[in-house]
């Protein structure tokens, strides 16, 4: 059975949404599933843009036929050829034969690289500033490179202002039958979801993704629609989105707030963790967040990294190392290029304790336009009374440190 939504007029979602998968890229979990976005034009020709995973493809093809009916399918964009979107084009073309594929010289690169069997058919390369009509239809293509692979491309429907905006604007989560933005209290619910797919997927390329909103900034007074690769569709309140990213991507924190994240074995440096918690919402400061490393999936660590100010690490010495879930932590942070955070240190060690020394010398070596406060509460097992001072001590420095933000 087929389950299309309308965007506007004659453009349709023809896409999926996928519960089954648990790992995004093998790596993300997704508890709340993830969709393939494919829009299909129906004008003089018929136009799909982008198709869906491997895993979607009979729920593209029954929406696809349900739309086409006797039409034949003519042009196939790919903005993006990453298989969570490609995976379906040789499914495409061994239904539609005659269909022209358009998409960039490294897409078609990249789809050979995968073995996708496209050579044979009509195939259409295209470049920044390049235009295309379909009929009532003309469309622009945009180069979006790293947004998020080397050979993407944004494609914008001059005539009815709908962004293709491939992983730009993205989220976890599947749309369950809800297509827009303002159809969901995305704010609420959605929010966290968008901030750990842009951060943990395209982090790494805020620059790109800064050079793609400077693109589109000379055109937004002309989209009327956004329309990503995953998650919902943006025909309202464009802006609160793009600024999210804009600050995502300038790796600019959304809140002054305190991330705690904990390493702990028996509970000792937990208990720190939670004593520093309770003094920064004593002083005043409650927007923090206190998440165990050894329990708190990565990427939830990451988006909330990149949604706060400062970020304490608490973390016992192991085989007089970090403790390795903190220096993985520690590891994606660097991977996934974040900046412009103030960090302070909680270290624990019974006998030898090199954990802070270590953390402090990862973020200064490491890590690009980082701070870390002199203030380090340094235990030893466990966090006695003769401490007070100490932690009293590093609360407020990061609330000086807040303040002076
Ligand atoms: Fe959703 Fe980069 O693929």
């Amino acid at each position: 059975m087929y389950c299309v939504r309308t965007v506007t007029d004659d453009l349709y979602w023809v896409g999926a949404n996928d519960h089954r998968l648990h790992l995004f890229e093998n790596i993300h979990p997704i508890p709340r599933g993830v969709s393939y976005n494919a829009y299909l034009l129906m004008d003089e020709k018929t136009v799909l843009f982008d198709t869906v995973d491997w895993s979607a493809c009979r729920q593209l093809l029954e929406n696809m036929e349900h739309l086409l009916g006797e039409r034949p399918l003519d042009y196939l964009v790919i903005n993006h050829m990453e298989p969570d979107h490609g995976a379906s084009i040789e499914e495409i073309l061994l239904r539609w034969p005659q269909v022209s594929i358009i998409s960039t010289e490294k897409s078609f690169m990249l789809m050979r690289q995968f073995g996708f069997h496209v050579d044979g058919h009509r195939l259409v390369e295209v470049k920044e500033g390049d235009t295309f009509s379909f009929g009532k239809h003309e469309v622009t293509f945009i180069a979006a490179p790293m947004v998020h692979w080397p050979e993407a491309m944004v494609t914008f429907d001059t005539t009815n202002g709908a962004l293709f905006s491939a992983d730009a604007f993205g989220t976890f989560g599947a749309l369950d039958g809800k297509l827009f933005a303002d159809e969901v209290d995305f704010d609420r619910d959605w929010l966290d979801d968008a901030r750990r797919y842009l951060t943990n997927i395209v982090g790494k390329y805020g620059p790109h993704v800064q050079l793609l909103l400077k693109k589109a900034a000379g055109i937004l007074d002309q989209i009327k629609f956004i329309c990503p690769l995953h998650g919902p569709v943006w025909r309202k309140d464009l802006m609160y989105f793009i600024d999210k990213y804009d600050k995502w991507s300038r790796y600019e924190p959304e809140e002054k707030g305190v991330l705690i994240a904990y390493a702990s074995m028996y509970g000792n440096t937990e208990a720190a963790a939670q004593a520093l918690a309770a003094k920064l919402c004593e002083k005043g400061m409650s927007n923090v967040w206190v998440y165990d490393v050894s329990n708190t999936h990565v990427s939830q660590l990451i988006s909330e990294s990149f949604r706060l100010s400062h970020i304490v690490l608490a973390s016992v010495t192991y085989n007089l190392e970090i403790y390795p879930v903190m220096y993985d932590y520690l590891c994606h942070m660097k991977g996934l290029n974040l900046q412009n955070r103030t960090f302070a240190i909680i270290e624990n060690g019974s006998w030898a304790c090199r954990s802070g020394d270590l953390i402090q010398k990862f973020v200064d070596n490491e890590m690009k336009n980082m701070t870390v406060l002199n203030e380090r509460l340094s235990l030893a097992s466990s966090l006695s009374d003769s401490k007070a001072a100490e932690l009293d001590a590093l609360a407020d420095a990061l609330l000086d440190s807040m303040s002076q933000a």
